[in-house]
């Protein structure tokens, strides 16, 4: 569990509280987004989370963190490595071998992780985030993507009881960005790991999260179920964030007196939203499904008109 009460911190440098009045509760096992936009103080409230606040920024810290039962204030950094992975934002800084196998060896080896066990850990690691491949490339040689994916097999190999991830699909495209989340899901359901995800591509939280935490100039704006907090889609836009389509074409559904449900979290299920809604599901399947591909696929300009020409077909009948 990570319980953040009442915290609020000012770098030495900032004259004011870059996060401010962070109260939230993290239940073990979860699965949390967090986006905002850039300068929001995302990656300082995983600092908070792992420990590199305090520890290496100095500043003014009020309130109290606590991560698996240790306040990271009185427990030193590898007390609370010990239980937290992270995979920093800016991945070039947490790289610290020139080989891949040894960035897997090496924090393995801090940990005093037996020799026996060391190969089983790299290998189910490497497996696990699908990169059995380059375990002997230089790390010079990998695509940003390629090193997104290093760190955090040197991670998993830890088995932390948290994964704190900053933008781990920064360097990816939308399908390998797609795959890390699978992974990491699967992954974290099978080992009961907490995973803490900032992330710009909303649509990917709104998806896999459980909870999602938006940020707004350093305070939690909304930390609610993805379906709740799209309910807010004005707001949102009004502080740098961009709903996915699916919520889009769910609000202009609405919008339209066509669908009064909850707000869908994935193309597939505002296909299906669509579908009923505009009461295509009866019709034949071959034209229920160009409308459905149409609606995922164009987003929500042409839902908006196509809603409303269903809306006149329904008239009609
Ligand atoms: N190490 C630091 N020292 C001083 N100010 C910082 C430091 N890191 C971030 N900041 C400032 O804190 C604010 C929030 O930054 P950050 O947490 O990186 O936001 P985000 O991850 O949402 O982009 C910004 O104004 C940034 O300039
Ligand atoms: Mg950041």
């Amino acid at each position: 569990m990570i319980e953040i009460s009442n915290f609020s911190f000012t770098y030495r440098e900032s004259s004011e509280p870059v996060v401010r009045d962070i109260n939230l509760t993290i239940p073990d096992g979860a699965f949390v987004g967090i986006t905002g936009a850039a300068g929001s103080g995302k990656s300082t409230l995983t600092y908070a989370m792992n420990g590199i606040i305090p520890h290496c920024y100095p500043g003014d810290f009020y309130g109290s963190v606590k991560v698996c039962g240790l306040d990271t204030v009185e427990c030193d950094l590898t007390e609370i490595s010990r239980h937290v992975g992270s995979v920093c934002q800016d991945i070039d800084s947490q790289m610290v071998s020139s080989i891949v196998e040894d960035e897997m060896l090496y924090g393995l080896e801090n940990f005093g992780v037996s020799h026996e066990e060391i190969e089983t850990r790299v290998s189910e690691a490497l497996d696990a985030i699908g990169i059995a491949d380059l375990r002997d490339r230089t790390i010079d040689s990998l695509s940003g993507g390629q090193k997104q994916k290093v760190a955090l097999a040197a991670i998993v190999a830890l088995r932390p009881d948290v994964l704190v991830l900053d933008e781990p699909t920064a360097e990816l495209d939308p399908a390998s960005s797609v795959a890390v989340y699978e992974l990491l899901r699967r992954y974290a359901r099978e080992h009961g790991t907490t995973v803490v995800i900032v992330e710009q591509k909303i649509a990917l939280l709104s998806d896999y999260a459980d909870l999602l935490v938006v940020i707004e100039s350093g305070r939690i704006r909304f930390a609610d179920c993805p379906e709740n907090v799209l309910e807010h889609a004005d707001e949102l836009l009004s502080i740098g964030v961009n709903c996915p389509r699916s919520a889009t074409l769910c609000h202009d559904m609405k919008a339209a007196g066509l669908y009064a449900g909850p707000i869908c979290r994935n193309v597939e299920d505002a296909v299906g939203m669509a579908e009923q809604a505009l009461g295509l599901a009866s019709a034949s399947p071959e034209s229920s499904r160009t409308a459905a591909d149409a609606f995922a696929m164009t987003g929500a300009q042409a839902t908006a008109d196509i809603a409303e020409r269903t809306a006149e077909k329904g008239g009609a009948r």
